[in-house]
């Protein structure tokens, strides 16, 4: 079924909002629209949006006062606010910008269809209320025939005080294993090879869902569904994020050490090497904690990659605190590390209080650690050089069309020659020739 109808969506924030436009795209299609690359020539446009800092929200403000200025000469034009700032703004958003026909929360991404046949009736419609999450029974329109998102767990509990992720995502909702063992067979039916276990913070899967075992733990945690979706045929790898330092367990980490198509990389931010802050923070362990939580895992998977995030400029932090943020970088090595200066977002702790660090002392800050983060991952790039890689083609190589690219199981991008035609989707062994930073090169052997 077609509508002679074309859509848009542009995606701003993290791997939730990517995995939730797929969704909505294949609502979307489902209803018979086609998929347009050029906003000015679509019906329907759709900014599914990220509101984590301050820069992030902006760009979403500019995009949309393009959009709304042209569907004043455009009415038949449908305007959406998905996302994030959507969750945040609401009602207020729709007043600051009248021509937006939807605005819809994170929680109602599966609802699309509903929402729009309100809009198509006539109606602005604002769905920003707490849901229970429909189960997704759509088919997403997935950007990667290789590698998929699977959410396992939605929203979060934490209350790290800088965060606006609990007041936009909502509380905890963990699917049930079934549900995603189901998706992942499906995926696997259609040639994915990679699968990413998404929620934001992982470890807290199962918390939510009823039962308990024997003992009284939890009947369902992040490690049993592991294993329980190991042996799906056809996925040859698996991987998840983000872990919280909180709740990491070694069962866990035993699990991945155990379980061969589990990748050997952990994405576990640690926010700031002092303990102070770290407090401040609320996130509930020292820097001593995530230190033996790494050095367990180096103990169970020596070659395993670690990257993490880092807010520099956190409010009070002085050079001397932010001197053991740097010291805690260096000691463990990142392979990668997202760093951001610390924006006070609306509605969170620290944002009020009166200590506010000076935005040139954060952007030295900022400068510093990613100048030292450069550092270490180069010196962790050259762990590579000439050792034999398994990795997974994705894609051509942008800049090298006689090239393709793909990752490491410990999630390096690697370019090496070759067809994409005849390679993607496959997994090759690639011998390391040139390392830099954050990419590797070498011969399809
Ligand atoms: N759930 C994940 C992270 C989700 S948000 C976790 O707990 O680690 C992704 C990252 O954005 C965070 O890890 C943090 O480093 C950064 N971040 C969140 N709020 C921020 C803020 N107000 N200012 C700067 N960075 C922020
Ligand atoms: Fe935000 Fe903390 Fe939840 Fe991560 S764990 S999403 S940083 S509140
Ligand atoms: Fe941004 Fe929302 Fe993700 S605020 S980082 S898109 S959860």
């Amino acid at each position: 079924m077609t509508n002679d109808k074309r859509y848009h969506i542009t995606t701003f924030g993290c791997q939730m909002n990517k995995a939730d436009s797929e969704r909505m795209a294949g609502i979307l299609e489902e209803m018979g629209f086609q998929f347009s690359e050029d906003p000015n020539d679509a019906d329907l446009i759709l900014y599914n949006t990220c509101t984590i800092r301050d820069n992030a929200e902006q760009k979403v403000y500019s995009y949309l006062g393009r959009q709304a200025k042209r569907k004043q000469e455009h009415p038949e034009l449908t305007l959406i606010v998905a996302g994030c700032v959507a969750q945040q703004e609401g009602e207020s958003l729709m007043r600051r910008v009248p021509e937006l026909d939807l605005v819809m929360g994170p929680q109602h991404a599966n609802r699309l269809r509903d929402l729009l046949e309100q809009v198509f009736d006539g109606n602005q419609v604002v769905a920003t209320e707490p849901i229970h999450i429909v189960e997704d029974i759509t088919k997403p329109r997935r950007d990667s025939t290789v590698t998929a998102w699977v959410n396992v767990i939605y929203g979060c509990n934490e209350r790290c005080t800088y965060c606006v992720v609990p007041s936009v995502r909502g509380v905890e909702q963990s699917r049930t294993p079934e549900a995603i063992r189901a998706e992942i067979e499906i995926l696997a039916a259609q040639g994915y090879k990679e699968i990413t276990l998404l929620g934001q913070n992982i470890d807290a899967y199962g918390r939510d869902l009823p039962g308990t075992k024997p003992d009284g733990s939890h009947l369902h945690t992040f490690t049993d569904l592991l294993y329980y979706i190991h042996d799906i045929p056809g996925i040859e790898r698996i991987r998840f994020a983000t872990s919280h330092p909180r709740y990491f367990t070694e069962r866990l980490i035993r699990a991945c050490a155990e379980l061969p198509k589990v990748c050997e990389h952990f994405h576990i931010p640690f926010q700031s090497g002092d303990n102070q802050l770290l407090k401040a923070m609320a996130r509930g362990y020292t820097h001593e904690k995530y230190r033996r939580i790494i050095d367990l895992i180096r103990n169970y998977v020596p070659d395993a990659a670690i990257s993490a995030d880092a807010i520099v400029g956190f409010p009070g932090e002085t050079e001397e605190q932010f001197q053991n943020t740097l010291r805690l970088v260096a000691d463990i090595g990142f392979d990668q590390l997202n760093t951001a200066a610390y924006s006070p977002r609306p509605g969170t702790p620290a944002a009020l209080w009166d200590n506010q660090v000076s935005e040139e002392v954060k952007a030295d800050r900022l400068q510093r650690l990613n100048h030292l983060v450069a550092t270490t991952a180069a010196a962790r790039s050259e762990r590579y050089f000439n050792r034999i890689e398994e990795v997974l083609v994705e894609d051509q190589n942008p800049k090298n069309p006689a090239q393709v690219m793909g990752r490491t199981r410990s999630n390096r991008l690697t370019f090496c020659d070759g067809d994409i035609n005849q390679l993607k989707g496959e997994l090759v062994r690639v011998k390391i020739t040139d390392v830099r930073a954050f990419s590797l090169t070498g011969e399809r052997i």
